[in-house]
């Protein structure tokens, strides 16, 4: 495995690979890799020729008082992990390479930027979608890979992706659980013992939604009510947002039926945690 540092190089390798006639499978990462980052760059070594993995923890997405101080990082750890699944290119920019002094664009995603993790995080999809298209150029890709825990950052570089013509295709991939059912996140770094045993609270009711559902509920306030209650009764959790929505606007929805996206943030101690289930209504 190749490692990159220097925009231009990475650039000229994917220029090289194109006119080689070769795909690139591309998988954005914050590094601190887990299995479902694995999953993501496994998937992309199947349907490509050339995979890059970018490993750049982005300070545009992170607001004041965040953090991306703290934000776990192991990059010698990340670079075995990366190539175990074959991956050629680990590129890793440097900060003042991505943002040199007198950088004036960004990117901004309308609409569906403002609710859920954009109420909560303001700026924060800006700076996901400034990065990911500067890396798109960079990187050249026809395929990039994103894990669906992150739903509306999947939805909102879907979005920028047909606004502004990419030719290339945007993958998700579904979330990779630890056997409890937690969802893998660099940040359950983070989590105590304890605050674990209460992270389990989040996928226990997203499926006690869905069981909800199965015996004829069909009330969004009262499966909301069920999943707030089977959240903040763990201790150490404090509930940032809960909603039930429609998986392709993030509009609150007032009856269920079809699919309905059912996304969570919480706090458990100092982590902020998210999930999602897309729940099937029959
Ligand atoms: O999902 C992430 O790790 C980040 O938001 C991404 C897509 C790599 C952009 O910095």
């Amino acid at each position: 495995m190749e490692r990159i540092v220097e925009i231009q190089d990475m650039i000229a390798a994917a220029r090289r690979a194109r006119r080689e006639g070769k795909t690139i499978g591309f998988v954005p990462t914050m590094g601190y890799f887990h299995d479902g980052h694995l999953r993501l760059m496994t998937r992309a070594r199947q349907e490509s020729d050339l995979v890059v993995v970018s490993l750049f923890v982005n300070p545009t997405q992170f607001g004041p008082g965040e953090d991306l101080a703290s934000y776990p990082r192991d990059p010698e750890g990340d670079a075995a992990k990366a190539a175990s699944v074959g991956v050629d290119v680990l590129f890793c920019p440097r900060a003042e390479d991505m943002y040199p002094p007198g950088s004036r664009t960004s990117v901004h995603v309308e609409g569906i930027t403002d609710k859920l993790c954009g109420e909560s995080r303001p700026g924060h999809f800006r700076g996901v979608a400034t990065v990911v298209g500067k890396l798109f150029h960079i990187v050249q890709p026809q395929r990039a890979y994103f894990g669906l825990k992150d739903y509306q950052q999947f939805l909102v570089i879907k979005r920028m992706v047909a606004d502004l013509n990419w030719d290339l295709e945007v993958v998700g991939v579904e979330t990779v659980r630890d056997p409890d059912g937690v969802a893998m996140s660099s940040r359950n770094v983070y989590l105590s013992p304890r605050q674990r045993q209460s992270a389990l609270s989040l996928n226990r009711s997203l499926r006690r939604a869905q069981e909800l559902i199965d015996e004829g509920e069909r009330r969004p306030e009262t499966i909301l009510a069920v999943v707030k209650e089977m959240i903040s009764q763990q201790p150490q959790v404090r509930i940032d947002y809960v909603v039930l929505c429609d998986p392709e606007t993030l509009e609150e929805v007032s009856l269920l039926q079809g699919d309905t996206l059912l996304a969570l943030a919480a706090f458990v101690g100092k982590s902020r945690l998210i999930d999602n289930a897309v729940l099937s209504v029959p």
